[in-house]
């Protein structure tokens, strides 16, 4: 027998009215929609009727199990939140309590020197390009033109993994692998990790530096001093001083330095550079009466230091927040 319509919402309502929890409520959703449930065989025994009341009939029921679902919903919604807000009160939570808050960190000023030095160089058309830290022999020395019995080829300043591999000491090592792969006209920049076995205030078995290489028909030296004062001013000031001075590295010929005078009136040499040597581009098959160029490689930490006026490099490995904290962006402003 179907039984009129809201005799058996208010049976169902009266029902839920006792279920204590979601098990209770499941049984109770099984009794009236499960597959041998109430509305299902007023369902089956639709097929007895006639077509008009069958029609009229399974609106009716229809209508009874969308109404049924419903309350079922409602009662879920009410349950759970009642175990929510039991949980709350065993657990004695607090809302009002202040949230933890997140500090957020900062960008490392190796980092921030790093990003913005690239940033000057990507805009005079440099490429950024990566290398490997750990190098064979042949890029990180032979091919740079230092010979067997260079004093940086010995034990106590090299980090050796074998006869053959170790971990690079400059980002030179870079020059080689770009120049083996790619033609010119080379333009890229370089930065990462290298690796050195030293350790005071002014040295770390790590640290970073940046390499730049320019290679093209016709490159001088008026390219290499030009592009490297546009630099130094940007970096320091337009008014800080600088001085080139004559040096020595087995991969450029002529070798240079620079020194930056800093506020205690002492010239600081910030970084290395030079023409590429010949017997470099022979290493690559370049042909040196055709190409010429210039390289160039500065510490990131010396320049950092310089910038900001400090006089431990170990400052940047400690991870002290303290040190750290003074770098945020505004205070640089
Ligand atoms: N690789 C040198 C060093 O670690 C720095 C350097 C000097 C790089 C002169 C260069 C260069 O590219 O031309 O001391």
């Amino acid at each position: 027998m179907i039984s009129n319509d809201d005799n058996i919402i208010i049976t169902v309502k009266k029902e839920i009215c006792k279920v204590k929890d979601i098990t209770e409520l499941n049984l109770l959703k099984v009794k009236y929609l499960g597959k041998k449930g109430y509305i299902t065989l007023q369902f089956l025994l639709l097929k007895k009727l006639n077509i008009k009341d069958r029609i009229n009939k399974s609106v009716i029921l229809n209508n009874q199990k969308k109404q049924i679902k419903l309350i079922i919903k409602k009662k879920l919604e009410e349950l759970k939140f009642n175990k929510v807000n039991k949980q709350f009160i065993k657990k004695q939570i607090d809302v009002s309590l202040p949230g933890k808050s997140i500090e957020l960190g900062t960008e490392h000023p190796l980092n921030s020197t790093i990003n913005e030095i690239e940033s000057f160089f990507i805009k005079l058309g440099f490429k950024i390009v990566a290398g490997y830290e750990i190098e064979d022999v042949f890029h990180n020395f032979d091919a740079l033109n230092i010979p067997q019995n260079h004093p940086a080829r010995t034990q106590q300043d090299t980090f050796w993994v074998n006869k053959n591999i170790l971990l690079r000491t400059q980002t030179s090592n870079v020059q080689i692998r770009v120049m083996e792969k790619f033609s010119p006209p080379i333009c890229i920049l370089t930065s990462g990790k290298v690796y050195r076995n030293d350790y005071d205030h002014n040295h770390t078995p790590m640290f970073h530096q940046i390499e730049g290489l320019f290679i093209d028909k016709q490159i001088s030296f008026i390219n290499l001093k030009e592009t490297l004062l546009l630099f130094l001013k940007s970096f320091f000031s337009k008014k800080c001083q600088i001085r080139f001075r004559p040096s020595y590295f087995p991969f450029t010929e002529p070798s240079l330095e620079i020194d930056i005078m800093n506020k205690k009136k002492k010239w600081i040499e910030v970084l290395g550079a030079g023409m590429i040597h010949p017997n470099v581009l022979k290493y690559v098959n370049l042909d040196s009466s055709i190409y010429s160029g210039f390289a160039f490689g500065l510490g990131v930490e010396r320049l950092a230091m310089l910038r900001y006026n400090l006089n431990d490099i170990r400052l940047f490995f400690e991870n002290d927040v303290r040190f750290l904290q003074q770098f945020k962006l505004n205070n640089f402003i």
